[in-house]
């Protein structure tokens, strides 16, 4: 489809308050690579990576969260959030959740990735950006199957930018639930495009506290301590 049937069908379909804020945050996303020297934009198909692992078939292609988005998503769930947090980002891409993740008070921000190329770029990503912004946090993209993951005991946000399909989905959110069955803390899950959430709606370990939309895009919080429901 051309820009201009794009913007056609979206204006039909939006209006043009919605087409308008979609057009400046995909614009936003292009600055926010192109001052900082990053490579965070262009989608990328799982078929043409290195992928080792067999959960590949559960996988979704790379497509970064919008920039803005994020940056309002965690204006609203930073005071959620206990001090120190450290939030991991299963199916991190290119980074782009890391980057803006850098920008708020977590005491480490990491991403899991599966496929060698995604993590590569993600890795070179952070270090341009905290170069240039000078920040400070400790960040790094993780190669590794999100299914396999070893959660650590200080981890304590999950995000999802809908990276798999409801298999996994499952199988990450039991190794949470796990992690935090041993090691006892309070566990946040941001699921933003929350095609799945019927996997976290079935646990009764987890309480959905959020569940609004930024310009459009959908996000469900959950938490594994009884919660106020907004
Ligand atoms: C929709 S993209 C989200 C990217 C990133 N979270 C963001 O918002 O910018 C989904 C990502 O999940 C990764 N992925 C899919 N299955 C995975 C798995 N089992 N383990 C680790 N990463 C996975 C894909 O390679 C892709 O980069």
């Amino acid at each position: 489809m051309s820009i201009l049937e794009r913007l056609k069908s979206s204006l039909q379909r939006d209006g043009a308050g919605s087409t308008l804020a979609k057009f400046r945050a995909a614009i936003v996303d292009h600055c926010f690579d192109s001052y900082y020297g990053l490579d965070t934009c262009a989608m990328a198909g799982l078929e043409d990576l290195t992928i080792t692992s067999s959960s590949r078939e559960h996988g979704v292609k790379y497509q970064a969260a919008r920039v803005l988005v994020l940056r309002k998503l965690f204006q609203i769930l930073m005071p959620l959030f206990p001090s120190n947090s450290v939030i991991v980002d299963f199916g991190c891409g290119k980074g782009r959740v890391l980057l803006v993740g850098m920008e708020f008070p977590f005491k480490e921000v990491k991403g899991v990735e599966f496929a060698k190329e995604l993590c590569a770029t993600a890795n070179n990503n952070i270090a341009r950006y905290k170069a240039k912004k000078t920040l400070q946090t400790p960040c790094a993209a993780i190669e590794a199957d999100a299914a396999t993951y070893r959660i650590a005991a200080d981890e304590n946000v999950f995000f999802y930018y809908n990276p798999f399909d409801e298999v996994l989905m499952a199988k990450t959110v039991e190794n949470i639930i796990t992690s935090a069955r041993f090691q006892p803390r309070k566990i946040h899950i941001v699921y933003l495009n929350p095609k799945h959430h019927g996997v976290m709606d079935s646990r009764s370990e987890l309480s959905l506290i959020q569940d609004s939309h930024i310009w459009g895009n959908r996000f469900r919080v959950y938490t594994n301590q009884p919660g106020v429901r907004e």
